[in-house]
């Protein structure tokens, strides 16, 4: 199982590039650029990795995030992530990145999408892994701030499929960024939403008939109202489910008390992401690892996963078709006799 859940083709659809900084590229980024940081060992900083909430996370990452500077900088960055996804048979990622915590600091809208850009250029070139990126508004600042990082993203637009929201959610409802939101979708971005990570089923209703959106990220909390999960199934709104996020962050107290397999069970179209990999202990491989084991996943259901990630994506749909193939191809062969004809 554990070489079947690497190998299989997958798409990975909820992940920040500032939260695959890993703790060695960070210093040695810092270091590059002379700035100071409060760690001067890798060991101290994963050491500093323990969070009781969404927020306690978020001061750390944006603390990191600080030292991203230049071109070169999310040049690195996001071609570390690549190769890592690329190593994991990612066969395709949507990204997420934060203009506001750069722009806010003095570096230019302009140097953070270039070196994005150039990374997934190259990784399509040399790797074969194809990518897109999705700007994300900071929930916690304000409906002025989200409207001039749409104005600075609207020449770059040939480079962003779409718009989402993140950062604290609790007391941050989705409907305060309608304008925003709006105006994207005018513009012709895609829309997507953290919504029901922290924050109540409300928010994901707001996320649905206010921001318009394409899939919702994390979710989870849907499950505490029925109506909400019937308009999900029967719309096959996806969710991007952040397992070992969840756990790190306490929406869930361990992977087993994940909800996963009862929305999977529940006929949702959900997959399976890392959200912050270089900060909850694993990339999209031990996301899959941790609630196969714990969940006791069936290859179906593993299979299944690796199939709504595509369906998911915001690839056209000759390019999900030929996604769907190969995994078809890859199922057929390395699902074993035995249980192919029990539990499939
Ligand atoms: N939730 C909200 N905002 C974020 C996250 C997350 O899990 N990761 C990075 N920014
Ligand atoms: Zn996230």
């Amino acid at each position: 199982m554990k070489s079947f859940i690497r190998n299989i083709p997958k798409a990975e659809l909820h992940i920040h590039i500032e939260g695959t900084l890993e703790p060695e590229l960070m210093l040695k980024i810092a270091k590059r650029n002379g700035v100071s940081l409060r760690f001067s060992a890798v060991d101290d900083v994963r050491k500093a990795y323990t969070f009781s909430n969404l927020p306690s996370f978020l001061s750390v990452y944006y603390e990191a995030t600080s030292i991203l500077l230049r071109e070169q900088d999310f040049y690195d960055v996001t071609r570390a992530y690549l190769e890592k996804a690329h190593a994991q048979n990612v066969r395709h990622t949507e990204m997420f990145f934060d203009p506001q915590s750069h722009t806010e600091r003095g570096v230019p809208f302009e140097t953070v999408i270039s070196g994005i850009h150039r990374a997934q250029a190259d990784a399509r070139q040399q790797l074969g892994v194809t990518s897109k990126l999705i700007l994300c508004f900071l929930r916690h600042l304000s409906v002025d701030s989200a409207m001039e990082a749409l104005k600075e993203a609207i020449p770059f637009k040939h480079w962003i499929v779409g718009v989402g929201l993140d950062s604290t959610e609790a007391g941050y409802p989705p409907e305060k960024f309608i304008r925003v939101f709006e105006k994207s979708l005018a513009e012709g971005f895609l829309t997507v939403a953290h919504a029901g990570e922290e924050g109540p089923a409300e928010y994901i209703w707001q996320a649905l008939k206010q921001l318009m959106v394409s899939r919702v990220d994390h979710g989870v909390r849907c499950t505490e109202d029925a109506h909400l999960v019937q308009t999900l199934k029967a719309r096959q709104t996806p969710l991007t489910v952040c397992p070992l996020s969840n756990v790190k962050l306490r929406v869930f107290d361990d992977i087993a008390g994940s909800n996963l397999k009862q929305l999977l069970d529940l006929g949702l179209c959900v997959t399976v992401n890392s959200d912050d990999p270089a900060y909850f202990g694993g990339y999209v491989m031990e996301n899959l690892l941790a609630v196969q084991s714990a969940l006791n996943l069936s290859y179906g259901d593993v299979c299944r996963l690796a199939r709504n990630s595509f369906n998911a994506s915001f690839l056209s749909e000759e390019e999900k078709q030929a996604l769907r193939n190969e995994l078809d191809v890859f199922c057929s062969n390395n699902v074993p006799d035995s249980i192919r004809s029990s539990n499939l």
